[in-house]
């Protein structure tokens, strides 16, 4: 897990602000986690490639938790940023939305989240102040499917 977050982390590193965020990854020991690799890949890329864009410009700071749970795991990603406001966060996982203006994305990512985790039969929720960030919470529950 350590290293898929790294590795993601490694993909983004050329993003705008990059290099200015501080990042913090706390990933527990001993995670294990059955799950189809590229549906858990593009949740986690999809909520950091987020959280990346659309953070504080001063002193842009983005977390990266991941917890063990009784069968799975759970995946934070907070950031400092902008916040989603009220009036779109039901909105903000349709295809192609797009909350911010300046949002050079597509508006596919977080339908792109929410369609891997039906799949996977996890959960998403998050929690956002405008001005002050935004604090996305994943649930991934193991597959029962032992071929995975
Ligand atoms: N961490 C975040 N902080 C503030 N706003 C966010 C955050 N994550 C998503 N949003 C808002 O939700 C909208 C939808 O996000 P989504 O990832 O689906 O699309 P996008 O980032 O605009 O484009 P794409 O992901 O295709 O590059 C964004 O345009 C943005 O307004
Ligand atoms: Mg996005």
């Amino acid at each position: 897990m350590m290293s898929l977050v790294q590795d993601i982390l490694h993909s983004l590193r050329h993003l705008p602000d990059f290099g200015s965020i501080n990042f913090e990854v706390k990933i527990d020991h001993l995670l294990e986690l059955k799950a189809d690799k590229v549906l858990v890949l593009s949740v986690f890329q999809n909520l950091i490639h987020n959280a990346i864009n659309y953070c504080n410009q001063d002193r842009p700071h983005v977390k990266i938790k991941v917890e063990k749970e009784s069968n799975g795991i759970v995946l934070q990603v907070i950031d400092n940023g902008l916040g989603i406001q009220e009036a779109i966060r039901d909105r903000v996982f349709e295809m192609f939305y797009r909350g911010h203006p300046d949002s050079t994305g597509s508006g596919l990512g977080l339908f792109i989240v929410k369609n891997a985790l039906e799949k996977m039969k996890g959960t998403i929720n998050f929690e956002s102040e405008v001005g002050k960030g935004t604090t996305f919470t994943v649930h991934i529950p193991n597959a029962r499917n032992e071929h995975i």
